[in-house]
């Protein structure tokens, strides 16, 4: 099914306040639910803080008082509807397993929005951050195991694999490089639009659950895995942020942050298996599509022109779950060695001037070790190899990846190197 959005009315948005027992209903059971209802719920989540986000920073820069009022109504329900998807995560959902559902995340959605984007560049630099939320979904695999005794697929159900990425100490970089080419607001298409700004708010919900709950634990390993990797999200917020044109006016990007939540919603409402979300991704879709409305009336108002211009006619499926295993693996062994270049462009490890600007910070944060390294060293002391999940094709294939993937300078002291991998993958005794 299409459809235009712009000519469907949804829910006004004088009908969208709830009551506090509709805003919070019942958790969802942590070992029932399909893991893509999950990753569904994780996502959205990151959806609505983003539009609520928005609507502040917006209000901010605007001088008019009616204009404000209407900005401050729906970013009230937006934060209702936040709370709502949020509060489904149930009480004895670990900010482990939490995690896990962030980087399954990370990688299913990122793999299935670079198959759907018709942009090379912004596929590219998709298909390069895929690569290093692959690797942290590694690293906190092997943690939560080692805390809470779990097999990674207590949560990820077999769906998304767990071995060696690009390492996390490798992806650290000067965060001027980070940034990259932004695409031209006439000439994008509406669905590349969409496409960055989904990934955006999954990637700032990522940091922002890092930042918020990595010191939950006692473990000071741990917690500073936790800071290392929460620093990359940062990173990642900083390099796919910057892939949205800089130029679209307020307005603009009102709409295209309403037109991204009706393309989300729509897009969850025609997957969900779990019939209670369904209900309430199909009373959201109704509620931004009042939203939609409500941004495209503004925009008229204020510039004088055609919503359509921007959004075009037609709906997007922005995040569809589905396993991206053979996807994955494809760009694992084509990209490993893939870097930033330093004119908003890519690079390989072998071609690196010496001046690199990342070996910089490199040299720095890793100078005492790099706590991501340190946790395969740990969990190898107890288990003589790492926690994995994969076909054992794959799982061979690890002190070779890592070989073509790691830099061989500004190496922290602790890192694990290939020959020990080669070692670990002779004992696979270790089955759960
Ligand atoms: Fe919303
Ligand atoms: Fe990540
Ligand atoms: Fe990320
Ligand atoms: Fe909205």
């Amino acid at each position: 099914m299409t459809f235009n959005p712009l000519k469907e009315k949804g829910i006004s948005i004088e009908k969208q306040i709830r009551t506090w027992h509709d805003i919070v209903k019942r958790p969802f059971n942590k070992t029932e639910v399909d893991c893509y209802t999950r990753t569904r719920q994780i996502l959205m989540n990151g959806i609505e803080t983003e539009a609520w986000g928005y609507k502040h920073c917006m209000a901010r820069l605007c001088d008019d008082l009616d204009l404000r009022k209407t900005l401050a109504c729906i970013r009230r329900l937006e934060d209702m509807q936040q709370t709502t998807v949020n509060w489904f995560g149930p009480a004895d959902q670990s900010v482990l397993n939490t995690t896990l559902g962030y980087e399954q995340v990370a990688v299913d959605l990122t793999a299935w929005l670079a198959q759907n984007e018709p942009d090379d560049y912004v596929r590219e630099t998709f298909n390069f951050g895929l690569l290093e939320d692959f690797d942290h979904l590694y690293r906190y695999s092997q943690w939560q195991y080692m805390i809470e005794g779990q097999n990674p697929n207590d949560i990820l159900q077999g769906m998304t694999d767990v071995v060696i990425g690009r390492p996390t100490q490798n992806h650290h970089n000067d965060n001027k490089i980070r940034l990259r080419k932004a695409y031209n607001k006439e000439t994008a298409s509406p669905q590349t639009k969409v496409n960055i700004l989904t990934l955006v708010s999954g990637e700032q919900q990522t940091h922002n659950y890092y930042a918020e709950h990595g010191f939950m634990y006692g473990n000071d390993d741990l917690r500073r895995t936790y800071a290392e990797i929460c620093d990359v999200e940062e990173e990642h917020v900083t390099m796919y942020e910057s892939l949205i044109d800089p130029t679209e006016s307020k307005f603009e990007k009102l709409l295209v942050h309403e037109f991204t939540e009706v393309c989300n919603y729509y897009n969850c409402y025609k997957d969900e298996s779990d019939l209670k979300l369904k209900q309430v991704w199909e009373e959201f879709l109704a509620f931004e599509l009042g939203h939609l409305q409500v941004a495209a009336d503004l925009f008229k108002k204020y510039e004088k022109r055609d919503p359509e211009e921007v959004i075009g006619t037609t709906i997007y499926e922005p995040c569809h779950f589905e396993s991206q295993k053979e996807y994955v693996t494809n760009i694992l062994e084509n990209e490993i060695d893939k870097r930033l270049g330093e004119n908003l462009d890519y690079t390989k490890i072998s071609e690196l001037p010496d001046d690199w600007a990342s070996y910089k910070v490199q040299e720095k944060v890793g100078e005492e070790g790099a706590p991501t390294e340190k946790t395969i060293q740990l969990i190898t002391t107890s288990l003589y190899r790492d926690i994995v999940s994969a076909d054992k094709k794959l799982i061979k294939k690890q002190p070779d990846l890592l070989r073509r993937g790691l830099e061989t300078e500004a190496q922290a002291p602790d890192t694990v190197t290939p020959e020990e991998y080669e070692e670990m993958n002779e004992n696979d005794t270790f089955e759960f």
